[in-house]
């Protein structure tokens, strides 16, 4: 009970990090043509504290969108957390000094309010303090799934945004079953999740452009507990943590993601042994998929990271097609645990592996 409580808190932990202006730039950068004319839609955004609606409200008039419409949760991290992106003490539109009212702002112009000459970050917290073009008071706590925020779902061409990480499953498949186009950021172990593997499968997601290794660094609450390594206080006192396995994933698409990853090595059976419970060969580096093997193979999941859907297919993942070892050796003889692949030891032992995703490739051998 107290491990499930701990591990409830962390994930609660989890869903206040607060994605860097920098790293969303990096990404947004690619999909200019697709934000035209559109409306974005932040559901996840306290527009006083969240980057994305900074960025998109910065970049409005580059981008050419119709309409931001940014909606704050209610449990977005309350007044005198020093989170915000501008100086909270007199935010108009909100009852009383707190910032945690749930509330949306809709925008459809972003103009030189201070009338300097350049459109920047002093006219974005002019255009709230102004009272946006519309900030209003939501009536109900600005969760994604409530009716208010379908609404305005149901409005928006594009979705962007830091999702709570503990509610992402629920979070990807409302974008999916409202069909709608989407960037979002989020772990990587994620593509493991029956709900974004099946639409991975289908094509319908993917992993975006800019990360595919290393970690990211989030802004966290005041309150957080810093214990970890890979934190770090700034001058102003803001708190941040080093995140490993970040990655966008998105619907909009991109050129690079349609060049052929280039293959060199041959298939030997040797080199690539077949798993024991699933009929497949077990590549264990994206790098190393053989050019000449017409078969179904079993890569590491970042093999996303460089997934061309023109020269392979997806087949399906070792959590869903693997048959349970017990049909195959006896018990002791392997580590037990949910499905994953096997390989013989040769010593009458089995090695459990990583989760794997199976593929194979599209057309005849290079
Ligand atoms: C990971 S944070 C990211 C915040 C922001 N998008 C960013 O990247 O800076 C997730 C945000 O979602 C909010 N949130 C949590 N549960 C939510 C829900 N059910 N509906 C809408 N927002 C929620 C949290 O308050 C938090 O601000």
């Amino acid at each position: 009970m107290a491990a499930e409580l701990l591990s409830k808190a962390k994930k609660n932990k989890a869903d206040e990090f607060y994605t860097q202006l920098a790293d969303i730039e990096a990404e947004m950068r690619h999909y200019k043509e697709h934000f035209r004319g559109k409306v974005v839609f932040c559901n996840c955004d306290d527009p006083y504290e969240s980057n994305f609606f900074k960025y998109f409200a910065l970049n409005f008039n580059f981008l050419g969108l119709r309409k931001l419409i940014a909606t704050c949760y209610v449990n977005s991290p309350v007044a005198g957390e020093q989170l915000s992106l501008f100086d909270a003490a007199d935010l108009p539109g909100l009852p009383g000094p707190g910032r945690s009212s749930p509330h949306k702002i809709e925008i459809t112009e972003v103009s030189d309010e201070n009338a300097d000459g350049a459109i920047d970050l002093a006219d974005v917290e002019m255009l709230l303090r102004n009272g946006g073009n519309s900030l209003t008071l939501l009536e109900g706590d600005g969760d994604f799934r409530s009716a208010e925020s379908i609404r305005l779902l149901r409005e928006a061409d594009i979705v962007a945004t830091n999702p709570p990480f503990s509610l992402f499953r629920e979070y990807v498949a409302q974008l999916a079953e409202y069909d709608k186009k989407f960037i979002i950021i989020g772990n990587v172990n994620a593509i493991t999740y029956k709900e974004v593997f099946k639409l991975i499968e289908e094509n319908r997601i993917w992993l975006g452009k800019s990360i595919h290794s290393g970690d990211r660094e989030f802004r966290v609450p005041d309150s957080y507990p810093l214990q970890a390594a890979g934190y770090r206080v700034d001058e102003n006192g803001a708190k941040y943590i080093r995140v490993k396995g970040v990655r966008w994933f998105t619907n909009l698409d991109f050129d690079e993601r349609h060049e052929n990853l280039t293959l060199y090595k041959q298939y030997t059976p040797e080199e690539y042994p077949r798993y024991v419970n699933y009929d497949a060969i077990e590549v264990s580096k994206t790098a190393e998929i053989p050019y000449d093997y017409d078969g179904e193979m079993g890569v590491p999941i970042t093999f996303l990271d460089k997934y061309n859907p023109d020269q392979f297919e997806i087949i399906g993942s070792s959590r869903f097609v693997g048959k349970p070892m017990s049909e195959f050796a006896a018990k002791g003889t392997y580590v037990s645990g949910g499905i994953r692949f096997y390989l013989p030891e040769g010593d009458g032992t089995y090695r459990r592996l990583y989760d794997r995703i199976i593929i194979k490739r599209k057309g005849a051998a290079q």
